[in-house]
């Protein structure tokens, strides 16, 4: 190193972020297989939107009170001067989607999902990243209570598929543009009240959007926020009938819940119902899910007049819940001496790959010993034996590794053997 190069840093993965090694993946790959299945027998499809969105949409979508839009944006203007900002959610981008290609003129059910990332710039801590991983559903067009229930069923069914069961359901009704504007001048008046006890950011949300004062984490604004009036006396008849409709689904279901009139959301875009699924265990970062409905945003965007309702689940949060048994490696290892059993090694290897079998070919020049101590390491199931004798019968040898048994057979028996074992 030359004396003016500049010192070597550790390069590590950015604050807030984290990888996903093999090991930890293999449950991430589990969760997201069941949960496609899931949502697509529900009629979901999969919708891909980029990461990256003009700033304006969550500025409209999300809400330009919110902590996310006036704290938590990786927003930068690109070379064209335009300025684009990491999806912090997903709702806006499937809104706008819809808008966009005019998904709603097709007559298909609007049902979407997505799994992947999303981006806060908020203080990373246990449970809490920077980026993060959302499995999003959104359902358009459906204005029945009964959807609502269905969605909240759903999310369940998919947490107690994968073995989870120590969260708990609630929900409240945020009310609609027709009976908010009165809640919201009463949690005014109430809120300058107490003003004294509330944080700078929360004294500022009492002119801005007092519902927001709810989001705070501050111990003194929650306590401040107990005081304050609830929205469910301010419900108009509409959302009343709405929240008892969706209750009466619920209760069809048998689905436990409970109602949590404080829980407004952290986003604007909210209508009626609100819902959450928290994890009993789970300290403060303990929503799993969140979600509710939003019959407002498709014609604030400039489209139809679509409602809409949806939830995300954080997979951190998700994986962090569950102990699933780890899968056992189906591999094979192919062990070989001489050129020529080199050679029958590969042709053997692309047969059983073919037949998608998970399939190791040795590259090294090491004796069988050494070839076997490999194959142990990299937790083979079976190790497949291509030695001079084998080559001169056609009959290869095929080793259990967990049982320590041996068989002799033709590539297609042995194939046979490797793919009938449960
Ligand atoms: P949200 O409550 O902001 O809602 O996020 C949903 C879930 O994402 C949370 O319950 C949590 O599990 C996870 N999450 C949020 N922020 C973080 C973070 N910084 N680190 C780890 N996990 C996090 C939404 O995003 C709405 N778009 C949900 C929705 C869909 N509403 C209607 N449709």
């Amino acid at each position: 190193m030359s004396a003016d190069a500049p010192a070597r840093k550790e390069l590590t993965a950015v604050k807030g972020t984290h990888d996903i090694l093999p090991g930890e993946v293999e449950v991430w790959q589990r969760v997201e297989a069941a949960a496609t299945r899931l949502f697509e027998s529900y009629g979901y499809r999969e919708l891909r939107a980029p990461i990256i969105e003009p700033t304006e949409l969550f500025e409209k979508g999300t809400g330009e009170t919110t902590d996310i839009v006036t704290k938590e944006m990786y927003t930068f203007v690109d070379k064209g001067g335009r300025s684009i900002t990491l999806r912090p959610e997903y709702t806006p981008s499937v809104a706008r989607a819809i808008v966009e290609h005019r998904l709603d003129l097709l007559g298909l059910p609007m049902r979407y999902y997505y799994i992947g990332p999303m981006f806060r710039y908020d203080k990373p801590q246990k449970g809490r990243y920077r980026q993060f991983h959302q499995m999003d559903v959104e359902v358009f067009a459906e204005k029945d209570p009964a959807v609502d229930a269905e969605i909240i069923e759903m999310a369940d069914a998919l947490l107690r598929a994968l073995g989870v069961t120590e969260t708990e359901t609630l929900i409240n009704s945020v009310g609609c543009r027709a009976c908010r504007p009165a809640y919201s001048r009463a949690l005014r008046e109430a809120a300058a009240l107490v003003r004294d006890r509330l944080c700078p950011d929360c004294q500022r949300k009492i002119e801005t959007n007092p519902l927001r004062i709810f989001d705070c984490k501050i111990d003194g604004c929650r306590e401040a926020a107990q005081t304050l009036p609830k929205i469910s006396a301010f419900l108009c008849q509409d959302c009343r009938d709405h929240f008892a409709g969706v209750r009466a689904a619920l209760d069809l279901y048998g689905l436990a819940y409970k109602i949590d009139p404080n829980m407004v959301r952290g986003l604007d875009y909210y209508t009626k119902t609100t819902f959450e699924v928290v994890n009993l265990s789970g300290g403060q970062q303990n929503a799993v899910l969140g979600g509710g409905r939003y019959d407002d945003m498709m014609k604030d965007f400039g489209g139809p007049d679509i409602p809409g309702i949806g939830f995300a689940l954080g997979v951190e949060r998700l994986v962090a819940m569950l102990s699933l048994p780890p899968e056992p490696r189906r591999a094979v290892y192919v062990v070989h001496m001489g050129e020529k059993a080199r050679v029958e090694a590969l042709r053997l290897a692309r047969l059983f790959r073919r037949a998608g079998v998970e399939t190791l070919v040795e590259y090294g020049s090491r004796g069988f010993k050494a070839q076997f101590s490999r194959a142990n390491k990299v937790g083979a199931a079976w190790v497949l034996i291509i030695g001079e004798d084998e080559l001169a019968k056609g009959l290869f040898k095929l080793k259990d590794m967990a049982a320590g048994t041996q068989i002799e057979g033709a590539p297609a028996e042995l194939l046979a053997v490797v793919k009938g074992k449960p």
